[in-house]
């Protein structure tokens, strides 16, 4: 399948005559009857502002809005919001006309209507000299620095779902997805209405998917750990789809990673640039490709068990210093076996990252696999627990073509110990 990266919002701009005809009677009025029937409103709504569209937190149009007219043009004003000369140029107008290339009709309505007002009030209020002399010593506008406000964003948001979580829905695609779970309709007594029921994924795209998980309570903003898009598939709450991944998984710390993060843009606990998260180092993306462990020893059954794959440089003649490949499961107590997709990584914003996303393929040539078993149970205790050196139990090459898919997978022999 086609992996989707959306996300980077192309920003349009509405026009002072694009929404002419909006609102164009006013001009007659005066300023504070404008203010007060269209401008008040806005800082008393309890209702987002287009602002939103764009910025998941951090700034909203009701903070460039004070209860007393001559309050805000004189706080606007002195904060170059409102241009005195040029009324139509003001910043004000130019943040309320950003819009992005895909938009809504609903918040474009809301945004027309936020534009004209302003227009309206800015162009009759720059002829009034009481307003013109009217001074304020409170500030307008966001008080967080520009790193929150850049980090809440929504395309940035999108970009680190997109990369952190959107890249595994493979996973969870069949029984999902509305394109591809009908066949499930009718069996296990389940009916149309519990399928579409559970038809969080909106095939394609990331960030109505998104949107979706929250509208339904599948993420919980108070208790991301908790949420059921984590605790289901990671098999700590009841899930019939089965686990997807371990706690402990790369995948695990890279989904809580996400959504605690999300969670804290949304509650608005980001105040200054020592809050935010460090940037990730470590793209992880879900190949086609499967490992399978065999010849394992009784004394790993029920374990997790890691395996990173490091690739051999012919010209430096030795192993990559990061791993390029990992994967992370539980031994299959039974069987004794270990068999799992195997997920590609390079650093964040290299040419191999920008690479893999295109093509998600391990090459042929020679890799080290390097085992780790989490012997101490640490992963089950804590979940967000990373296997280490510490864990290391073993380690084989493996030569030659792997080619994607189930079957057959790449058969590896864990090396007998002597
Ligand atoms: C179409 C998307 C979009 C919408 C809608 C939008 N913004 Fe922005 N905003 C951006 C982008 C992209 C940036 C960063 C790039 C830049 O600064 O030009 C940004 C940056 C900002 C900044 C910080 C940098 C600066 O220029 O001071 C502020 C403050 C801001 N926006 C306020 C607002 C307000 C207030 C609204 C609503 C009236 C709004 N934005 C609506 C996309 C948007
Ligand atoms: C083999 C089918 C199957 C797969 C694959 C699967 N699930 Fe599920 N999932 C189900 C079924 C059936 C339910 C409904 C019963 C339940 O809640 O356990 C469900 C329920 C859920 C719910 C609750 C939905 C709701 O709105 O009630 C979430 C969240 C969820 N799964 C997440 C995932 C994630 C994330 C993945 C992929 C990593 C995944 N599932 C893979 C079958 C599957």
């Amino acid at each position: 399948m086609r992996f989707f990266r959306c996300c980077v919002i192309a920003v349009c701009l509405l026009t002072v005559e694009s929404v002419s005809a909006a609102g164009a009677e006013d001009v007659a009025a005066n300023a504070s009857s404008i203010f007060d029937r269209r401008i008040r409103p806005i800082l008393q709504s309890k209702d987002p502002s287009s602002c939103t569209q764009c910025h998941f937190a951090a700034v909203e149009l009701r903070d460039y809005i004070l209860d007393n007219e001559a309050q805000t043009f004189a706080s606007l004003k002195a904060n170059g919001m409102i241009d005195v000369e040029h009324p139509d140029e003001s910043k004000i107008l130019r943040f309320i006309g950003r819009k992005p290339e895909k938009s809504d009709a609903l918040i474009d309505r809301v945004r027309h209507q936020e534009y004209a007002a302003f227009r309206d009030w800015i162009r009759v209020a720059v002829r009034e000299p009481k307003l013109l002399k009217a001074s304020s010593s409170v500030d307008v506008g966001t008080k967080l620095p520009p790193e929150v406000i850049r980090h809440a964003r929504r395309d940035r948001v999108l970009s680190s779902f997109v990369d952190n979580v959107w890249s595994e829905i493979g996973r969870c695609l069949n029984c999902h997805s509305p394109e591809r779970n009908r066949d499930k309709i009718g069996r296990n007594g389940l009916t149309k209405e519990d399928v579409d029921g559970i038809s969080w994924i909106v095939p394609r795209d990331p960030a109505g998917t998104l949107q979706k998980l929250l509208d339904g309570g599948n993420i919980d903003l108070e208790d991301p750990a908790g949420s059921p898009f984590l605790t289901k598939p990671a098999g700590l709450s009841e899930h019939k789809g089965g686990p997807k991944f371990f706690p402990g998984s790369p995948t695990y710390r890279n989904w809580l990673t996400f959504l605690t993060d999300f969670a804290a843009i949304k509650n608005g606990k980001y105040a200054s640039a020592n809050d935010l998260p460090q940037p990730q180092r470590e793209l992880l993306l879900l190949s086609e490709q499967q490992l399978r462990i065999t010849n394992l020893p009784d004394r790993f059954s029920g374990l997790a068990l890691q395996v990173d794959l490091y690739v051999w440089d012919a010209t430096s003649k030795q192993w990559s210093a990061d791993r390029v490949a990992t994967g992370f499961s539980r031994v299959n107590g039974k069987q004794q076996v270990w068999q799992n997709p195997i997920l590609l990584t390079a650093q964040a914003d290299s040419k191999q990252a920008e690479k893999l996303r295109e093509h998600r393929l391990l090459p042929a040539g020679t890799y080290l696999a390097k085992f780790l078993v989490d012997y101490d149970r640490r992963t089950e205790k804590d979940p967000t627990y990373a296997l280490s050196e510490k864990e290391f139990v073993a380690q084989v090459e493996i030569r030659g073509e792997w080619k994607p898919g189930y079957q057959p997978p790449r058969i590896v022999a864990f090396p007998v110990s002597r």
